[in-house]
């Protein structure tokens, strides 16, 4: 298969680079979910306390689902986004209501639950049941258009649907989890948007945009 080329020093990279963060040492889709919805508009550091305080209180779906929404906004208070935490609450009830209080392993159930879209849905799923969908965040727009130094906006229809395609077919069938974690790491500590750390990259020799010369181009949004 020829995207082990990718793969191959891409996972090397992080398994020997990645932070130690608590989500990545479970396959509870419960845990991986508020760790995911969490950081969706917060950083890491940030995000670590909200996660711990939130887990401590709300362990599992069920002790979601039986608390009031009130005290649900009160572990979110500073985070923002109130609608994500009343999401959050929803779908834990729908989960308690819809499937018996067991989180769902199929890609369109956990996908049909409140505030989960394809990235969340991609993350649960490979994350927690090792299947193979491909996550496409922020940070893989940034990896993906610099490595094939692609200039298709990220924000317009055609560059989405082109970069889900690249992301599915770069993506690690056997290893989806840790693929998925390996690129999004890569993008959120080396190739980062701005002074990007080349240098280091596992990927450097491959790199498009590095050969002509774009990174700090890359990638392009047509929003600004
Ligand atoms: N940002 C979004 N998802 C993440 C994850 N699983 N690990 C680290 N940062 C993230």
């Amino acid at each position: 298969m020829e995207n082990m080329e990718f793969i191959v020093p891409l996972e090397k990279w992080y398994l020997e680079n990645k932070r130690d963060l608590p989500w990545r040492n479970t396959t509870d889709p419960y845990v991986i979910w508020i760790s995911e919805v969490i950081l969706q508009q917060t950083r890491v550091i940030q995000g670590l306390d909200y996660f711990n305080r939130f887990m401590t209180r709300f362990p599992d779906v069920a002790s979601l689902a039986e608390a009031e929404e009130d005290e649900v906004l009160k572990y979110w208070q500073g985070l923002g986004y109130y609608s994500r935490a009343r999401n959050l609450h929803t779908a834990a009830r729908q989960i308690m209501d819809d499937f018996g209080g067991l989180f769902p392993k199929n890609y369109r159930d956990v996908l049909s639950l409140k505030g989960i879209g394809e990235y969340t849905a991609a993350a649960i799923c490979s994350f927690a049941y090792r299947q193979p969908y491909a996550v496409v965040d922020g940070n893989v727009y940034r990896v993906l258009a610099r490595l094939f130094d692609i200039d298709v906006p990220i924000d317009s229809t055609p560059g989405k649907k082109l970069f889900v395609k690249l992301a599915s077919d770069l993506l690690d069938k056997k290893r989806p989890d840790v693929y998925n974690q390996a690129i999004m790491e890569l993008g959120a500590l080396q190739c980062v948007p701005r002074s990007p750390h080349c240098e280091l990259c596992p990927l450097s020799d491959k790199c498009l945009s590095l050969i002509s010369g774009r990174v700090e181009k890359l990638p392009v949004k047509q929003g600004k």
